[in-house]
């Protein structure tokens, strides 16, 4: 090269050829074009899980698996030379300080925090970090499964009743049709309901899921996101619950989540509505300064690496609470900055207080967490009571229903 060198090119600016000035450029450009990817990858808002979470997928379909989405297969390096080590620490925001910048931090879709196919190739595959068992994998796309995508545009409901059941719960599922749950309209206002389920595992899945269909084709009521259902999946549940209302039911006014073994005194609900607030609204069975369990054999044990404070911020307890729907989006949005415990309606308690929100006590109406024994006159005042196995919920929703004075 250097022989072949003609006079014209050996002019000298700033002490060197033409051809390193050109050569120069292009390194200048090269390294400017990685430095900028790089900083947008490491900005705040960048969660490796999340980005590892996101690229898998397309890894997979690089490397032609058909399977579904494994979480095994994942990157062995990320992109700011994190170890795989570190993820649990990197991926977990802290509860307890809230982001100073938190105006100015625009939290980014899913999809728009994916980087450039081009960056793909570049990284390298890094087995997958599980969030440990006090934590769920939340931010993720799951996808519905079962879907009703028109049932709210074409109802239009005034509240959306949604039960959070298990695949398998056809029993419960049938109880409620037959019960609170045929109640469609209450004081001229449309109640829409809908039960909530994740993926059967286990060697039934496969007849679970035909059943499943078979069931949705008779009632439209069915919603199933690709989650794994199970009790320590409870939060990706709820929040896949937010996520989907906000897509498919955002013109109704409230929405309330409820356990599939309650008893739901609707007419008393759709009153308590009507006189609501239409915005940053949530009530349900209130509780305030609810201790954080240190016992490691207790259900709801949190060891005090994953949760350092003492006391509970207030939260509804999850077996019934009532959202104005403007908060579907706005706790979907609080959740990127919120580590993902696994106890539903606590996080959601950490949410509302990240958006500065108070929760409301339902006024003149009751919800009980200790089963109340059935008489007309009782359930006549309550919103919602949890119910006993042994109780028999048809013939109490039948002599409920009744004509006559409940008092
Ligand atoms: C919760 O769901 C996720 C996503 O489907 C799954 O990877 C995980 O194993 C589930 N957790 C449990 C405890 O089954």
């Amino acid at each position: 090269m250097k022989n072949d060198v003609r006079p014209a090119e050996n002019r000298r600016c700033f002490g060197f050829s033409r051809r390193h000035n050109f050569l120069f450029l292009v390194v200048l450009g090269v390294v400017l074009f990685v430095y900028c990817t790089n900083i947008r990858d490491t900005g705040p808002e960048w969660n490796p899980k999340e980005w590892m979470k996101n690229h898998s997928t397309k890894l997979l379909t690089v490397f032609g698996k058909q399977s579904n989405v494994s979480k095994n297969t994942g990157f062995t390096g990320f992109p700011d030379g994190n170890s795989a080590a570190e993820l649990p620490e990197t991926t977990s925001v802290a509860t307890t300080q809230e982001p100073t910048t938190q105006q100015q931090r625009t939290v980014s879709s899913r999809v728009t925090k994916k980087t450039p196919e081009t960056q793909t190739a570049q990284r390298i595959a890094a087995p997958y970090v599980s969030p440990g068992p006090y934590l769920v994998e939340y931010p993720y796309e799951y996808h519905f499964t079962i879907n009703e995508e028109l049932k709210c545009k074409q109802e239009n409901p005034f509240v959306v009743l949604i039960v959070q059941v298990a695949p398998r719960n056809r029993a419960h599922r049938d109880i409620i049709r037959n019960s609170w749950g045929s109640e469609k309209l209450v004081n001229n206002q449309v109640v829409a309901l809908f039960f909530l389920l994740g993926m059967q595992t286990g060697d039934d899945a496969e007849q679970v899921h035909r059943q499943l269909l078979q069931e949705s084709r008779e009632h439209h009521d069915l919603i199933q996101g690709d989650f794994v259902d199970c009790y320590k999946n409870l939060t990706i549940k709820t929040m896949v619950m937010l996520e989907w209302l906000n897509s498919y039911c955002s013109s109704a006014a409230y929405a309330m989540k409820i356990d599939s073994d309650m008893f739901l005194n609707v007419p008393n609900l759709v009153d308590l509505l009507l006189k609501a607030p239409r915005t940053n609204y949530m009530t349900g069975l209130v509780t305030q300064g609810g201790r954080v369990s240190r016992n490691p054999n207790s259900k709801w044990f949190l060891p005090i690496e994953v949760f350092s404070e003492d006391v509970y911020p207030p939260y509804a307890l999850g077996l019934g609470y009532i959202l104005s729907l403007d908060l579907t989006k706005k706790l979907v949005e609080a959740s990127r900055h919120i580590k993902p415990l696994y106890i539903e309606d606590i996080y959601l308690g950490l949410c509302m207080r990240h958006l500065g929100i108070h929760l409301t006590d339902p006024s003149g109406y009751s919800f009980h967490f200790f089963p109340i024994q059935y008489s007309r006159c009782k359930y006549s005042k309550i919103i919602a009571t949890t119910t006993l196995e042994n109780m028999d919920r048809l013939w109490i929703w039948r002599d409920f229903k009744k004509p006559g004075r409940y008092c």
